[in-house]
């Protein structure tokens, strides 16, 4: 099928195109090779979904409130993204116990994912704001294709990369290992999302500590850390003159971009795919 074609820009992996910007056959097999350490801690996203919010969070929660890796290590070595380049050159090196992030489904895990004890953390995203942040990280990245119109790319996304609801791990398999969240909660109140997380991963840190995380969480804080605003990457690969990184963060920017037709045609492939599944997110009600 002409839209599983490999290309300069993508490489089939399994199921999945990949942009072979952020992937190789090594960084791959590097994946399916990972050894799954019990302590390990994995933030499970689809691209655009809160990837980086979680970078930020997770690492002073799993360590007693101690932000120097925020300031320090750029968020894709901080966190790796299993699967990505960079995995391979640090995930070895890290100290345990280890954040981790990937976007991968669930069927393309490493199989010592599920013998171990490591917990998933999962996050979902209204998949139409998640489609128009993409939108616009495909007009602004070198490597990846020109989007199009706005209902070009939502053709392409719910045809191609519309695999998104399709990857969410619904699987019971990994038990009261899964923690999921949504961005909406995230951005509704962040504080009650973390004492969940601070929960599930059985760890404690003190109220100034977690007032701090809070704080620092925001997109303007975000924003001004050079560690994580992805202003260490190169103008050539991310134009900023195109888009921002941090665009909008906010939840139903959706509203501005679909048009009635599209809002249908989008909604109409969501009920499909959840058919069957007993997953409600905010934007339901
Ligand atoms: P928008 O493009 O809608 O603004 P990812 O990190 O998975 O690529 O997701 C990027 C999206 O998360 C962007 O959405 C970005 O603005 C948003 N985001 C990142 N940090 C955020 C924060 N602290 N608060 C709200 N939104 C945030």
């Amino acid at each position: 099928e002409q839209r599983m074609a490999e290309s300069d820009i993508c490489l089939l992996y399994h199921d999945l195109l990949l942009s072979r910007a952020t992937h190789t056959d090594k960084s791959l097999q590097f994946l399916e090779n990972f050894q799954v350490k019990d302590d390990d801690v994995f933030a499970i996203t689809y691209p655009k979904s809160g990837t980086t919010w979680i970078q930020e969070l997770l690492p002073p929660l799993m360590n007693g409130g101690d932000f120097t890796s925020v300031q320090t290590i750029p968020n894709w070595d901080r966190v790796p993204w299993l699967g990505s380049t960079r995995a391979p050159l640090v995930l070895d090196t890290m100290s345990s116990p280890r954040p981790i992030v990937s976007h991968m489904p669930y069927h393309l895990m490493p199989a010592t994912l599920f013998k171990s004890k490591a917990k998933v953390i999962y996050i979902t995203r209204n998949p139409k704001d998640v489609a128009v942040s993409f939108f616009y990280f495909y007009k602004m990245a070198s490597f990846l294709d020109d989007p199009g119109t706005f209902g070009e790319f939502i053709d392409t996304f719910l045809a191609g990369n519309g695999e998104l609801l399709r990857n969410i791990w619904r699987n019971p398999e990994l038990g009261d290992r899964i923690l999921y969240i949504t961005y909406e909660e995230m951005l509704e109140d962040l504080r009650s999302v973390l004492n969940r997380v601070l929960m599930f991963l059985g760890q404690e840190i003190s109220a100034e500590a977690l007032d701090r995380v809070v704080s620092r969480g925001t997109l303007e804080n975000m924003k001004n850390n050079k560690m994580s605003n992805y202003s260490l990457v190169p103008e050539d690969v991310l134009d900023r003159k195109k888009s921002t990184f941090f665009r909008k963060g906010i939840s139903g920017d959706w509203k501005n971009h679909f048009s009635p037709e599209l809002d249908a045609k989008f909604t109409a492939v969501i009920q499909e795919e959840m058919k069957g599944t007993n997953i409600r997110f905010p934007w339901d009600e």
